[in-house]
């Protein structure tokens, strides 16, 4: 196993932002400060060793990044009309998606540089980020601790332990952004043939804006149920309704939230490589990329629509304004504990 840490840019603001590689097992991940932001993971196939997490050339590129591979919060997903409540205070926070808030507000956890430190246990190398976000953040009430670890075990596992502490009542929800190509991010390959199964029967309904309606729906049968494994582009041009230029929507993962249970297993049938999912968290954003701009990527590589996929764990979107919702708001007497496992075979 090993660590190295090195600089990887300098903001305008003076502030140093460094890279830390890990390794462990068969796997190679890096880390940056700025966003507490996954940057890349090689892993081994048949055919040979790539990158699957899209990402950019440069360190540029991760200034203006498009959330890839970054840690949302203080609320990742939506919050609709941008204003939620609490024990009868209303809340206004930043609008950064037409009337909405989206993954926390324009100046989030993501554009913010994080404290790091490496560490090394009996089964794996770790970085565990800390970030302070002061009363007000983006209109979140309270002063918030965040510390999300990122690590590789031995046995080919990515494992994200997220934590936050708030001293008021306050909605919390962090994940990571990582979007996945299991083929290489610079395979020039979109995902439509990569095979998901997902554990869930049921996701929520959204309207026009991608804000929850409250319902739950029930995934058998429509182009959301892929309870059996189908490739990601078998039914994305279906126009059921909702489906919004693909899959852009949070599923509910069975059994009990609180839990480490499995939500996704993927198989790209091009590279032989499989990704297992598990979380504590109730659900998971499950997107098809569908915004993905024509851009390059890393070296020699060019991105486009479809060209990732994201399962983000998290709490289900807008829960602040959905009491039928598993409740997500964390304050002095509930603190933030939850965990994504990633883990890969080839
Ligand atoms: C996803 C979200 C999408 C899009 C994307 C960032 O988490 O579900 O609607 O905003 O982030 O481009």
């Amino acid at each position: 196993m090993k660590v190295s840490k090195k600089t990887f840019g300098v903001l305008s603001s003076g502030k140093k932002v460094h890279l830390y590689t890990l390794k462990a097992g068969d796997l190679k991940l890096s880390l940056s400060t700025l966003g507490a932001t996954w940057t890349s993971l090689i892993v081994p196939s048949a055919n040979g060793k790539d990158d699957i997490i899209l990402g950019y050339s440069s360190f540029h590129g991760y200034m203006h990044n498009r959330y890839f591979g970054v840690t949302v919060g203080r609320y990742a997903n939506r919050i609709g009309g941008g204003k939620f409540s609490i024990e009868g205070k209303e809340y206004n926070l930043t609008k950064n998606d037409g009337e909405n808030t989206l993954h926390g507000g324009r100046m989030s956890f993501c554009k913010k540089v994080w404290t790091a430190d490496a560490y090394e246990e009996k089964d794996g190398v770790f970085v565990r980020f800390e970030l302070k976000s002061n009363d007000g953040d983006e209109g979140f009430p309270g002063n918030l601790w965040a510390a999300v670890s990122y690590g590789i075990t031995k046995t080919n596992e990515i494992v994200i332990d997220y934590e936050a502490k708030v001293d008021v009542n306050c909605p919390v929800n962090l994940t990571n952004h990582a979007y996945f190509n299991l083929r290489g991010e610079g395979s020039g390959s979109d995902i439509l043939s990569t095979e998901l199964k997902l554990f869930s029967s049921a996701y929520l309904e959204v309207d026009e804006h991608l804000i929850p309606t409250g319902k739950l729906l029930s995934a058998e049968n429509t182009p959301f149920d892929f309870k059996s494994p189908k490739p990601i582009g078998k039914d994305l041009n279906s126009k059921a309704p909702g489906n919004i230029k693909g899959y852009d929507h949070c599923f509910a993962v069975n059994g009990e939230p609180g839990k480490l249970r499995p939500f996704a297993e993927v198989y790209e049938p091009a590279s032989g490589r499989y990704m297992k999912g598990f979380t504590t968290q109730p659900g998971v954003q499950f997107f098809s990329g569908n915004n993905i701009p024509q851009m390059q990527g890393k070296i020699g590589s060019n991105y486009g629509q479809y060209s990732g996929f994201c399962l983000e764990t998290q709490h289900f979107p807008d829960s602040p304004n959905k009491p039928n919702f598993p409740s997500s708001i964390f304050g002095p007497n509930r603190d933030y504990n939850e965990k994504a496992v990633f883990a890969f075979d080839w």
